[in-house]
């Protein structure tokens, strides 16, 4: 099938770049953007690897058709960086929340939706939050507590 161009704006800049209609938002961001922090685990939307930001609310990219992506704000794990580390990243890494690292880009961008719509979550709001996302390293708990531990860092104690 043909290629077309289009404009997809990722983390603030806009980016005209040639994709089929079939294509998935996952392949367009690694493939024709070269934004490799998201990351590809199942494909099948079970696994919360390739978690992005639409318009603030976290979607699953490897099941999301790109044309769905035209005219929003997307949001990948390279845009949370800048102009400084952002807090889950850094308790991420204080809390032992990340092992290899695959499944932690997902769980981050889960988060980020999830601590914008709701600045202090239970643990129970903050696990049913990441009930998509899965890590075969750390056993939850500390990523629970990562993720407990941003909300502080971005909101105050309660
Ligand atoms: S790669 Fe999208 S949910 Fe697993
Ligand atoms: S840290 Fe290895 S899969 Fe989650």
């Amino acid at each position: 099938m043909a290629r077309k161009l289009i404009n997809l704006n990722v983390n603030g800049s806009a980016h005209e770049t040639a994709v089929r209609e079939y294509d998935v938002l996952l392949d367009v961001i690694r493939e024709n953007l070269n934004l490799t922090g998201v990351k590809r685990g199942c494909d099948m939307g079970t696994c919360g690897c390739c978690t992005v930001l639409i318009d603030g609310r976290a979607k699953l990219s490897c099941l999301t058709l790109v044309l769905e992506g035209v005219g929003k704000e997307i949001t990948t794990i390279e845009g949370l960086k800048s102009p400084v580390i952002h807090p889950l990243q850094r308790t991420f890494a204080e809390a032992g929340g990340s092992q290899c690292g695959f499944c932690t880009q997902g769980f981050i961008m889960t988060a980020k939706a999830l601590l914008d719509e709701n600045p202090r979550p239970s643990r129970d709001e903050i696990e049913e939050a990441i009930s998509g996302n899965m890590c075969r390293c750390t056993g939850y708990i500390k990523i629970v507590d990562a993720i407990e531990m941003a909300a502080v860092k971005i909101n105050g104690k309660q």
